[in-house]
């Protein structure tokens, strides 16, 4: 009988440890998936916290191929150029979106002017899809004071005289790939008239004027706009119509 309580002890504790040896393990998996919390920028420069659902969706998606608007030199004898940097994938308060906010602001900004567009996409593309862990990439990528690659020419920029140049804030500044367009071009940068725009959750324009000011000294920069990226996917009318003042106002 002793024998018989002792094999039956010992099947149970074996039973006890493979269930623990169960749970741990799934434990960890949740952990590993767990939402991270992320940050933004607001109108007073301050930072906010942004750990909301919308900033903490796990995404999926695949990076699609970017469609990209070839600037055509001299074909519609443009003399302005719009300049801009942008991301689809998941984005603040918006969701997954297939075109970006600042995309979305510098087409129509070619629409009202008859510029044409150049897209800055990033060589070896490592932005990640999702919100929360692109916020990280460029957190990063700021502290580093890094100059990401661009992947394509930029067209010859002695043809215009007016140079649109926008981003998305990326905490409170232009993302690092922008100085590395003002670096790159200073010299084919200088003379001209420079104008930025944003798109933001809360920054406004954030110094971006003042920025580029700094990085090309010998340009004319203008009064920028700063446009809420909800806007650019949820209000597109009241874009247009404040694109449409804006360009307006400034002459062109
Ligand atoms: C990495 C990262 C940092 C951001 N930092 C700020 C910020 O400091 N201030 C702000 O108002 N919005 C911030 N946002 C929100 C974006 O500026 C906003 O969603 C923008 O419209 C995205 O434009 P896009 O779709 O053209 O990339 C940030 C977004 C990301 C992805």
């Amino acid at each position: 009988m002793k024998r018989k309580m002792r094999i039956l002890s010992l099947v149970l504790t074996a039973l006890m440890v493979t269930g623990l040896g169960g749970c741990g393990s799934t434990d960890n998996s949740i952990e590993s998936n767990a939402p991270q919390n992320s940050t933004v920028v607001n109108d007073q420069n301050t930072e906010a916290d942004t750990d909301t659902a919308e900033a903490s969706i796990a995404v999926e998606t695949p990076q699609t191929e970017k469609e990209t608007v070839e600037p055509e030199p001299g074909s519609e004898n443009s003399d302005i150029l719009v300049v801009y940097f942008s991301r689809t994938g998941e984005q603040y308060t918006v969701g997954v979106i297939d075109k970006g906010n600042t995309a979305i602001v510098a087409e129509m900004i070619s629409e009202e002017t008859g510029a044409d567009l150049f897209e800055i996409i990033p060589e070896d593309d490592h932005y990640p899809m999702t919100y929360s862990e692109l916020t990280d990439v460029a957190k990063q990528e700021q502290n580093n004071n890094a100059r990401p690659a661009y992947a394509k020419d930029v067209p010859d920029l002695s043809q215009y005289s007016t140079i649109f140049i926008g981003a998305p804030v990326w905490w409170g500044d232009w993302p690092m790939i922008m100085y590395t367009f003002f670096e790159n071009n200073v010299e084919g940068l200088s003379g001209k008239t420079l104008i930025p725009f944003s798109t933001h959750e809360g920054s406004g324009l954030s110094g971006f004027d003042k920025k580029l000011s700094s990085a090309c000294p010998d340009a004319t920069v203008l009064d920028g706009l700063a446009i809420r990226g909800n806007d650019c996917q949820n209000d597109q009318d009241s874009v247009r119509k404040k694109v449409s003042e804006w360009v307006t106002g400034l002459g062109y």
